[in-house]
């Protein structure tokens, strides 16, 4: 099912702003990167591998306007502070900060190493802290936007996902308490869930092929698989002044699945 709203463009300005997309080099994050780019900001993107980096800088720079890389482990506080000191000294302010690295695998439980848990704990959460921690000395104040991308994972339990479960749910929180403590001083910090996106690794990695993919499709109550777009319309929302007083949500952009519940979470590793 198609978008059928009278508005099919979202219009946002962000001529004159900075915006930093922490795993911005592909899948979703990318998107969100790109998002922002056509409508006027100035980009940091990030991510591990240089060559990640190198080529979305180049597709941010073809598309829209210049656009600087970083490549960063967000398990290494250090290498993320630096990073951020770095895009602030070139560009001054930020406006928006999206967190969205992650790492996903299916794996049951019984079989699942403590440090395949605590490798994703380490990216997903620790990393989404080391990000908040990093940009909070950069944002501008006041209407600073900081927003991390959670999944549906973080409240639905789904099989195979206890470390992914564990690590989103924490992200939440970490949303929530960073918004209530910093919100005095004119900053928002929000979360965006994607619901099933296509064409992403995420999406690859938990329902590989055509068959599961239709399969998860019509678990969704709009019945179609999101893109990229659609979760970078809502960032685009969070990170304006139209969500001027919106702080600690976490914004499902999903097509209504979280709200079908664990059974999605069931079909998705069937
Ligand atoms: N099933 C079970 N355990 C797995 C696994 C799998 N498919 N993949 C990795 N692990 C375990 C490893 O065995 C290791 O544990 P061990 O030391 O006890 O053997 C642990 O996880 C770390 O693996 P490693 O390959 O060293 O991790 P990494 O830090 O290089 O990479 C991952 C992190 C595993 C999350 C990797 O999949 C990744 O980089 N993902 C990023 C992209 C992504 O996941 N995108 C989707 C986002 S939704
Ligand atoms: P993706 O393309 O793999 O994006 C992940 C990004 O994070 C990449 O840029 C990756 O680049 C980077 N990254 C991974 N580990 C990192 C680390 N340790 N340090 C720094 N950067 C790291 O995956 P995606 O499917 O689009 O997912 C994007 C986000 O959406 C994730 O937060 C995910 O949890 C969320 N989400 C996805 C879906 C979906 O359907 N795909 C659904 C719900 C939520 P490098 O490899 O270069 O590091």
């Amino acid at each position: 099912m198609e978008n059928r709203g009278p508005v099919m463009k979202a219009q946002f300005d962000y001529n004159e702003t900075n915006v930093f997309v922490v795993g911005g080099t592909s899948g979703i994050n990318l998107g969100i990167a790109q998002a922002f780019a056509a409508a006027g900001a100035r980009i940091g993107v990030a991510s591990r591998k240089q060559s990640k980096v190198d080529d979305a800088v180049a597709s941010l720079e073809s598309d829209a306007g210049p656009a600087l890389g970083y490549a960063f482990d967000v398990r290494n506080p250090d290498d993320v502070s630096a990073a951020f000191d770095s895009f602030a000294a070139e560009v001054g302010k930020i406006h928006v900060v999206i967190s969205g690295a992650a790492g996903n695998f299916p794996a049951p439980a019984n079989k699942l190493s403590p440090n395949g848990f605590k490798s994703v704990v380490d990216i997903d959460l620790l990393g989404t802290f080391h990000v908040m921690r990093a940009a909070y000395p950069h944002m501008i104040r006041p209407g600073g936007s900081l927003i991390n991308i959670s999944a549906p994972q973080s409240t639905v339990a789904m099989p195979f996902q206890v470390h992914v479960c564990a690590a989103k749910a924490g992200v939440d929180m970490v949303t929530k308490c960073l918004a209530f403590e910093w919100a005095s001083e004119g900053l928002r910090v929000n979360g965006v869930v994607p619901g099933p996106i296509d064409g992403t690794e995420g999406m690859d990695r938990l329902a590989p092929g055509d068959k599961a993919k239709a399969m998860i499709a019509k678990t969704v109550p709009q019945k179609r698989l999101g893109t990229p777009e659609d979760v970078a319309r809502a960032c685009l929302y969070l990170g304006s002044d139209a969500a001027g007083y919106v702080n600690g949500q976490i914004l499902g952009a999903d097509g209504g699945w979280a709200i079908a519940g664990a059974a999605v979470g069931g079909l998705m590793m069937a």
